[in-house]
C-alpha cells in the first residue's frame, strides 16, 4: 500500500511526532510506502513530495513546526469539491500510485477529509489544532503545549504587573473556543478570562478588576483572540484575510487595556501571545498523543478503516467518524466557564 501523508492549517506542535508514530508503523511494521506532500496541497498540486521512511522521521518529535511544512492552499482547484474537482484528486493519486492519505489538520482539514471520503476517496484525519475545537476527540495534540506557554506568560506577567501594581491583559489564541485562555487562565490563577463563547460587558469587567484591586492585588486578565465584548458585532481584527479567507484576529487586548485604565484608573498594559504559543518543541503529553495518533492512523489504514479520524477517548484512541468530528465546531460548555466564573475578581 502506498500512503500520501499531508498536513494543513496552521501547525501545531505535535505535528512531527504524528509523522514519525504514522510512519514507524505503517512503513515498518505494515511494509507500506509512504511518501510525504510539501506544504499541504501545494505540494499534491505540483508534486513536491518526499519519501517518508525510517531515516527521514529520525529524532523529530523533539522538534517544533513541521518537516512537511503546512499551508492553507485550498485542496481543490477548480471549485467547491465537486466531480471535476475529485476527478482532479483521482487522477493526481494516480500518477502517484497512491492507495489514500492521512491527513493532519484541524477543523477545515478534517472537513476535506470527510469531503474526499464521501466521493469515495480514501482518507484518513489525524487531528491538530493549538485551539482543541475538534469533535470526535478529548484533546488535540498542540493544545497542550500552548497551553504551557500561556501558563507561562501568565506567571511572568504577574509577577511584573504586581510589582507596578499594574493591570496585565494577555490576548492569546482561540478563534471560536476559548480552550487556551480558560486552561491557561486556570493555571495561571488569572482573576478574569474572556473567551468567544461567552460575551461580558466592560462594567463587569472593571468591577472584577477593582475587586481585585480592592484585596490589594493586581490584576491578571487572560482574553482569547476570538472574544466579543458585550454589544459588539463582530472580534477585533487585523488588516488581511488568512488562506482560509477568514479575517485575521488579534488586538482585542489592545482594545480592552485603555478601556480598563480609563474606568478604573489602573495603570494597564496589553501583551499579544501571537505565535510563540505555536512554536518551538512539544511537551511530553503532546509528543505522546501525537505519536499514538498517527500509530493509530497507520493501524487503521491496514485494517482498511477509511474515512474516520483517530480521535482520543479518555486514554484510548479510538478511531471516530470524520461526521461527528467536524459536525460542528467543539467550544466551552456554558459549565466548564461558570466553574472559572464564579471566582473572578
Ligand atoms: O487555528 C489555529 C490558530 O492558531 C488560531 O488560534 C489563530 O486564529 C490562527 O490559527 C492564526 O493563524 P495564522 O496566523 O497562521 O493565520
Amino acid at each position: 500500500m502506498r500512503i500520501g501523508v499531508l498536513c494543513s492549517g496552521g501547525d501545531s506542535p505535535g505535528m512531527n511526532a504524528a509523522i514519525r508514530g504514522a510512519v514507524l508503523r505503517g512503513v515498518e511494521v505494515h511494509g507500506f510506502e509512504m511518501v510525504g506532500f510539501m506544504d499541504g496541497w501545494r505540494g499534491f498540486h505540483e508534486a513536491d513530495l518526499v519519501q517518508l521512511d525510517r531515516p527521514a522521521v529520525r529524532g523529530i518529535s523533539p522538534l517544533g513546526g513541521v518537516i512537511l511544512g503546512t499551508s492553507r492552499v485550498q485542496p481543490f482547484v477548480g471549485g467547491q469539491g465537486d466531480a471535476a474537482d475529485m476527478r482532479v484528486i483521482r487522477d493526481r493519486m494516480h500518477g502517484y500510485g497512491l492507495d489514500g492519505f492521512l491527513l493532519v489538520g484541524g477543523n477545515g482539514t478534517q472537513t476535506v477529509a470527510k469531503m474526499l471520503s464521501d466521493a469515495g476517496i480514501r482518507a484518513i484525519g489525524l487531528p491538530k489544532t493549538i485551539d482543541n475545537d475538534l469533535g470526535g476527540t478529548d484533546y488535540t495534540f498542540g493544545f497542550d503545549t500552548a497551553v504551557s506557554i500561556a501558563s507561562e506568560a501568565i506567571d511572568r506577567l504577574r509577577t511584573t504587573g504586581e510589582s507596578h501594581r499594574r493591570c496585565m491583559v494577555l490576548e492569546v489564541m482561540g478563534r471560536g473556543a476559548g480552550w487556551i485562555a480558560l486552561h491557561a487562565g486556570m493555571a495561571g490563577g488569572a482573576q478574569v478570562t474572556l473567551i468567544p463563547e461567552r460575551s461580558e460587558s466592560i462594567e463587569q469587567i472593571c468591577d472584577w478588576v477593582l475587586s481585585v484591586r480592592d484585596r490589594g492585588r493586581s490584576s491578571l486578565v487572560v482574553v482569547a483572540e476570538g472574544f466579543k465584548l458585550e454589544g459588539s458585532e463582530a472580534e477585533v481584527t487585523r488588516e488581511g484575510l488568512d488562506g482560509f479567507g477568514r479575517p485575521r484576529l488579534g488586538g482585542v487586548a489592545e482594545m480592552l487595556a485603555p478601556l480598563i485604565e480609563r474606568r478604573t484608573g489602573i495603570e494597564t498594559r496589553a501583551t499579544v501571545l501571537g505565535h510563540v504559543q505555536r512554536g518551538g518543541s512539544p511537551t511530553a503529553f503532546d509528543r505522546v498523543l501525537a505519536t499514538r495518533t498517527g500509530i493509530a492512523a497507520a493501524d487503521a489504514a491496514r485494517a482498511g478503516q477509511w474515512g474516520t479520524m483517530a480521535g482520543l477517548r479518555g486514554d484510548r484512541i479510538e478511531m471516530v467518524s470524520l461526521e461527528e468530528a467536524v459536525g460542528r465546531l467543539k467550544t466551552v460548555p456554558e459549565a466548564r466557564y461558570e466553574e472559572a466564573r464564579l471566582n473572578f475578581g
